[in-house]
């Protein structure tokens, strides 16, 4: 297999991936939802296996086959997603937030299915949503400092962000505002199609510095990603 002959660098540790995209339900058969595929998420589950981690895969509506080797957690809606992510981080060395998590939801959802009947549709009004990757930065600070025993919060935070322009400032100011310590940054929209060699991605580095990776698949991301990550567990 394409995963064969990897160092088992992670041997012994747990990371926490987050993967796919958060539905928001309307009503009980329509939901506000996005188009991340876990496609990336689950490359990052199966390197992570390979590497000898012990990983938890908390799942948002994907579709591919479960990762083997990881403990799949299956979540539909962003507050789904913040407990289940928040549960596995507090046992975990690392985690990576690779789903896109819906900044809005619904501010009330309809026990019975919207009709057309009613003439012109209600407008929908949205609230917000838990931070699920700025809480855990934020867990994270406010426990920091000497403590007995293993830490109850990651010790290493990844976030992922697409951004269609000033990507480098823009990813340098997410990076911080979050609180994370790697944040990785694709290029998306004006043209900028999937598929073409200036949609590389960029790991920005909290503190200063970025790390290039160029087109390719998702399993190299993916190990990069691992590459820094287990840099920061030695
Ligand atoms: N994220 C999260 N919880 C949310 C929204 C996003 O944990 N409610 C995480 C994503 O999983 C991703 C990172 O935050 O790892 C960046 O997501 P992004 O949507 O780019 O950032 P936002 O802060 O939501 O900013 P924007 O206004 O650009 O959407
Ligand atoms: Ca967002």
């Amino acid at each position: 297999s394409v995963l064969a002959g990897r160092a088992r660098d992670l041997a012994g540790r747990h990371v926490v991936v987050s993967a796919g995209g958060t539905r928001e339900a309307i009503d009980p058969v329509r939901f506000i939802g996005n188009r991340s595929s876990g496609l990336q998420g689950y490359a990052l589950a199966r390197t992570a296996v390979a590497r000898g981690a012990e990983v938890t895969v908390v799942s948002a509506n994907v579709a591919l086959p479960d990762p083997a080797g990881a403990k799949v957690v299956r979540v539909e809606s962003a507050r789904e997603l913040r407990d289940a992510v928040l549960a596995a981080a507090a046992h975990a060395d690392a985690v990576v937030m690779a789903a896109a998590v819906a900044d809005f939801r619904p501010a009330r959802e309809s026990d019975t299915k919207i009709k057309k009947s009613a003439g012109e549709p209600e407008p929908i009004r949205l609230v917000r949503n838990p931070d699920v990757l700025a809480e855990l930065g934020e867990t994270r600070r406010a426990a920091a400092g000497p403590a007995e025993g293993p830490a109850p919060y990651p010790r290493v935070i990844v976030g992922f962000a697409a951004e269609t322009d000033d990507v480098l400032a823009n990813g340098r100011a997410k990076l911080e505002r979050k609180g994370c310590d790697l944040l990785v940054v694709n290029q998306v929209g004006r043209g900028l199609a999937f598929g073409r060699p200036d949609n590389a991605a960029v790991v920005l580095i909290a503190g200063g510095g970025d790390v290039e990776i160029p087109r390719g698949p998702k399993e190299d991301l993916a190990d990069v990603v691992w590459d820094l990550v287990a840099e920061r567990l030695t």
